[in-house]
């Protein structure tokens, strides 16, 4: 079957659902606890209007944008995911040269199924490092000095998973870092045999896919997924800001008071995060936190947000609502999942599209001129 061009997220995740064992569409569509946060991020999203303005010539839109001192084609990128890989045969690689032929920035994580350094590469300097404060100290110390010989210009420190959340999909699937292999894990293998051969004909050419930075460490350190990392407190922040001389930035944020204290502790933008409902279940949905966190830190710092991004509506939203730039998370991996380097291609064109025709029919023409006055209703003008 080869699947028609993908035009919602919801296809691609249908298709995803399909073509990979259980446990890998399960951790990567899973939340935490009952879940009801990974629906309640997506519908937040239609409680909010845009005003419809007519009798402005819009035939002409560009959806540039610029962030953290990157010129991007579009206002949205990729939000950091650990081991990509699952969701298709060199994922990584294909994010990063979606990445770079875009012109949107992709987040690398400390759990990337390439190495940082490689995907710095290939996303042509599209890419930010993002950083687990993993509790091998050294191992941090050295991803930090990595990130900086190898290029990258902005450090994501992602501070909403202090200690490992209860997902429920995970702990029935046993599927977890490092894995382990049962009978059930290997009977889900064999019945979703296009992704398990596709899998191993990538890894005899290219090695079995695994948290690549970790690998590649000289401190021989090793990913394990319950792993604490509530080494990330504030002077941990204090003492990275110290370290890392580029731009900082701190994602998972929701509090105002958070938010206050970070800006002061000199972070260059809020990367506002319920972590895709895969932490705190009871948190409120993400784009809920994006006007209360924008009043906490004022016009002049840069507010980036996730969580529940399923199109390109979604992102002039969050835009409308105080953003200046927007990451997607699953929508990415599903289109990989679904069919690979075309699927992701299709789900950024959908959203590009539609995004471009929601602007133009709010009566604007830039993302500049994306702001509260394009809300309609409540939040409205
Ligand atoms: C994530 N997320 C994540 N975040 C992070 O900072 N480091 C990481 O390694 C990961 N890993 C990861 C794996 C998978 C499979 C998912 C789905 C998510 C969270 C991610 O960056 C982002 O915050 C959410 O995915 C955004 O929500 P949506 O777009 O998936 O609804
Ligand atoms: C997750 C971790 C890898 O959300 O961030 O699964």
């Amino acid at each position: 079957m080869v699947p028609s061009t993908l035009y919602t997220v919801e296809e691609a995740r249908r298709l995803s659902r399909l073509r990979l064992p259980r446990m890998m569409f399960d951790y990567i569509e899973g939340g935490s606890g009952d879940e009801r946060l990974c629906t309640r991020n997506i519908e937040a999203f239609d409680k909010i209007d845009l005003m419809p303005r007519v009798l402005t010539n819009v035939a002409e839109r560009d959806l540039s944008s610029h962030i953290l001192g990157m010129d991007t084609g579009l206002p949205f990128g990729i939000a950091p995911m650990g081991m990509c890989a699952i969701a298709t045969p060199g994922a990584d690689q294909i994010l990063a040269r979606e990445a770079a032929r875009r012109r949107i920035p992709l987040g690398v994580s400390t759990a990337s199924s390439a190495t940082l350094e490689s995907v710095i590469e290939q996303s042509e300097g599209y890419a930010w490092f993002q950083l687990y404060a993993d509790p091998a100290v050294a191992f941090v110390d050295e991803l930090v000095g990595r990130a900086e010989t190898s290029g990258y210009s902005v450090l994501v420190l992602t501070v909403d998973v202090p200690i490992s959340s209860f997902r429920i999909r995970d702990l029935r699937n046993g599927f977890g870092f490092p894995m382990t292999w049962g009978p059930r894990q290997l009977l889900d293998l064999a019945r979703h045999p296009r992704w398990s051969l596709g899998t191993l004909a990538h890894s005899l050419s290219h090695g079995t896919p695994k948290p690549m930075n970790y690998a590649t460490s000289s401190q021989g350190a090793s990913f394990v997924r319950g792993s604490s990392r509530a080494r990330a407190d504030w002077d941990f922040l204090h003492r990275l800001r110290d370290r890392w001389p580029h731009k900082l930035v701190v994602k998972g944020v929701q509090a105002p008071e958070d938010a206050r204290r970070i800006k002061a502790a000199g972070a260059d933008a809020i990367y506002v995060s319920n972590h895709g409902a895969r932490q705190l279940n009871a948190a409120p949905p993400s784009i809920d936190s994006v006007a209360p966190i924008r009043a906490a830190i004022g016009d002049d710092m840069p507010l980036i947000v996730d969580g529940g991004v399923r199109s390109g509506e979604h992102v002039i939203k969050a835009i409308a609502s105080g953003a200046d730039f927007v990451m997607i998370g699953r929508s990415a991996m599903y289109g990989l999942g679904a069919n690979g380097a075309d699927g992701l291609s299709d789900i950024i064109d959908s959203f590009a599209r539609e995004a471009s025709s929601v602007i133009g029919l709010t009566g604007k023409t830039r993302m500049n001129d994306i702001d509260a006055n394009c809300l309609a209703g409540a939040h409205g003008h």
